[in-house]
């Protein structure tokens, strides 16, 4: 099956589907699962411990479009190297998160590739276009990761209305088909899923993290700023319950102040990727499980390919519904 959106002639996939960018979950297999399946498999340039192991890994992506986030904010200190390499290697689309994407949008589009750029509002949707994005992410409110404050139902009906025609992808929530021709109906020209993915034979995190996942009521979710001082999802555990999910009045001193802010973000980003990496590789008390409310209706771990199968089904039932009630 192909749906023909603003996305898929951009990118030349076959559907409107962008696997997202997950720290310490995805893997070149998803990725080239996604990709294959007719989708956008994509990975963060983080994932991999030095630039060299992440080259490696670009390099071992079946062929097809495939995404790679590079995280654009001072406290990633490999954003240049990381970018050189999807230059030379022309990763056909690059995602943007966290900081001003300039500098990877004259890069990318130099080698002929695109760009698309997380944003959570309209000003910073407008303000990445003006600097030449190819298309936004629109991540609302129930994401995993760093969920915005606004609900999918106003948020992309809102950007379409104020926007030139750009690909706006939904993000925030979706894990089924029927949420799918939902956000393509409000005007969405693709979805980009991840917490559904986690669930998946080829996520790379442990069985427990997964069970998880299949466990968690959309209410288990809560935000935390204790992992890259930036709200983000995750599944409430005993553990996040003891931490809090605030920061301490001295370290939110610390990353506000102009003097301080740069050192303060990059040694809370690497104490939290810690605790992310414990708590995805290894049976530890310390469970820090990133996911979004899609978590209540995700009940199976599958391939990917046929996750996507899923998805289609549902999307096609539901779409048919919406014709045959005009
Ligand atoms: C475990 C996890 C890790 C994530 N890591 C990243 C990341 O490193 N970079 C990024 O741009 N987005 C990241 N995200 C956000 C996803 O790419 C995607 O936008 C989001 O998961 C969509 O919402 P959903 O989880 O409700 O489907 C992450 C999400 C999850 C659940």
């Amino acid at each position: 099956m192909r749906i023909e959106t603003e996305m898929t002639r951009l990118l030349g996939c076959r559907l409107p589907i962008i696997a997202g960018p997950m720290f310490l979950v995805s893997t070149p297999e998803l990725v080239s699962a996604v990709s294959g399946a007719g989708g956008v498999g994509a990975m963060p340039s983080l994932n991999w411990r030095t630039t060299e192991l992440f080259d490696a890994a670009v390099q071992s992506v079946a062929a097809g479009p495939f995404a790679i986030n590079l995280i654009v904010n001072a406290s990633n200190t490999r954003m240049q190297a990381d970018l050189d390499v999807c230059v030379r290697r022309r990763v056909p689309l690059v995602i943007t998160s966290l900081g001003n994407p300039k500098k990877v949008i004259d890069a990318m589009h130099a080698v002929g590739s695109k760009v698309f750029c997380d944003v959570t509002t309209l000003a910073y949707a407008e303000k990445v276009l003006g600097l030449g994005a190819d298309g936004v992410i629109a991540v609302s409110q129930g994401a995993g990761g760093h969920a915005g404050p606004v609900s999918p139902l106003v948020l992309i009906p809102y950007l379409r209305r104020n926007l030139p025609k750009v690909p706006i992808i939904a993000a925030g929530g979706i894990a089924t088909g029927q949420q799918m021709a939902a956000m393509l109906l409000l005007g969405a020209s693709g979805v980009q899923i991840g917490t559904r993915f986690i669930a998946s034979t080829e996520a790379e995190v442990n069985q427990a993290y997964k069970d998880a996942i299949l466990r968690a009521e959309p209410e288990d979710i809560v935000m935390t700023t204790r992992i890259s001082g930036t709200p983000a999802a995750v599944i409430k555990t005993p553990f996040i319950e003891q931490q809090g999910l605030d920061l301490s009045f001295i370290e939110k001193k610390l990353l506000a102040h102009p003097r301080t802010k740069k050192i303060a973000k990059m040694v809370r980003m690497m104490l939290g990727s810690r605790l992310l990496e414990q708590a995805s590789t290894k049976p530890t008390w310390k469970t820090v499980w990133s996911a979004g409310q899609g978590v209540g209706l995700i009940d199976s771990i599958l391939p990917c390919s046929e996750i996507i199968e899923q998805i289609m089904r549902e999307y096609e039932s539901s779409a048919m519904i919406a014709i045959q009630k005009e």
